[in-house]
């Protein structure tokens, strides 16, 4: 197959993790038969300095028109929230996943099997292993909904966001977490406030209507303050959790910190039609920027989810996930997971040594 591939190296370590996740294409291209158009697309603080956007006119365009996109990171301590909108990094963000419909976000927070040991939880916790899917809806809720600001006669300033969700949202990102428990361990954990709001109730209702018809799927209701305390006290018990867009904000942070190791942690932004977007789940790191010391695992990793999710090639994704295994329990490391006493490797050897594994 010939891929066209879209490009955001994007800020800080994000431009060092996409060339090694080119060379790991590369490398699969050539065990597979697969041949790539590589698309650069400008987004980010460096398209601010480039152009004076984040998201400068044509990047959805560009990006509808591959099969699939690939993103490092973008953000920086130079584009702050005292910037304005269209100059702030994160803008772009939102705009790209409301531009290509990507309403669910993926992400995987598994222990690898050589990492068990940077698990910060209790020792038996790790032994019974964490393999669980975050299913974020992205496009809807606060994060999207009105925002207002105010005086007000006798309380000063007053500022709201609102939280919207329609039937027609919750239903589409429901589906997507059945279906995807079928392909694993059969059980769909939802998550959100329906003790207290609205847009929960809704949720509820409407996964309780999905729940009836995927009948092989096991289905828990789960409040979102206790899901937060269950990830820390029996993550092993989750396979999909599946949430609301700022609740899967939160938790995926806490479930990535679980695992002990963020710089190897994955994502994929997926909507009903192509392309997908496929990121790692750390942001650009800039204080280590350009110094060979970025993980460029969870870049690889997303590559693996492309062609997963995209391409639906699970022999690709096996072959580039089995050589990252490979390449740990060697006991290779970057500076972020090199425990004590281990001297650890550059982002480009990291990247040669999994080419060679694959
Ligand atoms: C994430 C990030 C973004 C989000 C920020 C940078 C806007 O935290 O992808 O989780 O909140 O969605
Ligand atoms: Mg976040």
């Amino acid at each position: 197959m010939n891929y066209k591939i879209a490009l955001i190296r994007g800020d800080g370590i994000g431009p060092e993790v996409v060339g090694e996740a080119v060379k790991v294409l590369e490398a699969v291209g050539k065990k597979f038969g697969h041949s790539y158009e590589l698309v650069d697309v400008l987004m980010g603080g460096c398209a601010t300095d480039a152009v004076g956007k984040s998201y400068p006119d044509g990047t959805a365009e560009k990006c509808k028109a591959c099969d699939a996109v690939l993103l490092g990171a973008v953000g920086g301590p130079k584009w702050g929230a005292d910037k304005p909108a269209e100059q702030r990094p994160e803008t772009a963000l939102l705009a790209i996943r409301k531009d290509l419909g990507l309403y669910a976000n993926l992400r995987p927070a598994a222990l690898r099997p050589a990492m068990a040991d940077a698990c910060p939880l209790k020792k038996e916790t790790a032994l019974k292993g964490i393999d669980l899917m975050m299913v974020r809806e992205l496009t809807g809720g606060i994060y999207f909904g009105k925002r207002d600001k105010y005086e007000t006669a006798d309380r000063g300033m007053e500022a709201t966001d609102l939280m919207a969700y329609s039937e027609m949202e919750i239903e589409r990102i429901g589906r997507r977490a059945f279906e995807l428990a079928r392909l694993r361990r059969g059980k769909v954990s939802s998550v959100d406030k329906a003790n207290v709001l609205e847009t929960s109730r809704l949720w509820r209702s409407v996964m309780h209507r999905l729940a009836q018809e995927y009948t092989d799927v096991q289905y828990e209701d789960v409040l979102v303050d206790n899901c937060a305390m269950q990830l820390v006290r029996d993550p092993g018990q989750f396979d999909v959790v599946v949430t609301e867009n700022m609740f899967g904000d939160i938790l995926s942070d806490e479930a990535s910190m679980i695992t002990g190791s963020i710089g190897l942690l994955p994502s994929a932004s997926i909507g009903d039609s192509a392309p997908g977007l496929y990121e790692p789940i750390h942001g650009s790191a800039p204080d280590i920027a350009g110094q060979d010391k970025a993980n460029p695992i969870a870049t690889i990793l997303s590559v693996a989810m492309m062609f997963r999710y995209s391409f639906q090639r699970p022999a690709e994704a096996d072959a580039i996930e089995g050589a990252v295994d490979a390449v740990l329990a060697e006991g290779w490391r970057t500076p972020d997971i090199a425990e004590p006493g281990v001297t650890p490797i550059g982002t480009r050897q990291m990247g040669d040594l999994i080419c060679q594994h694959i």
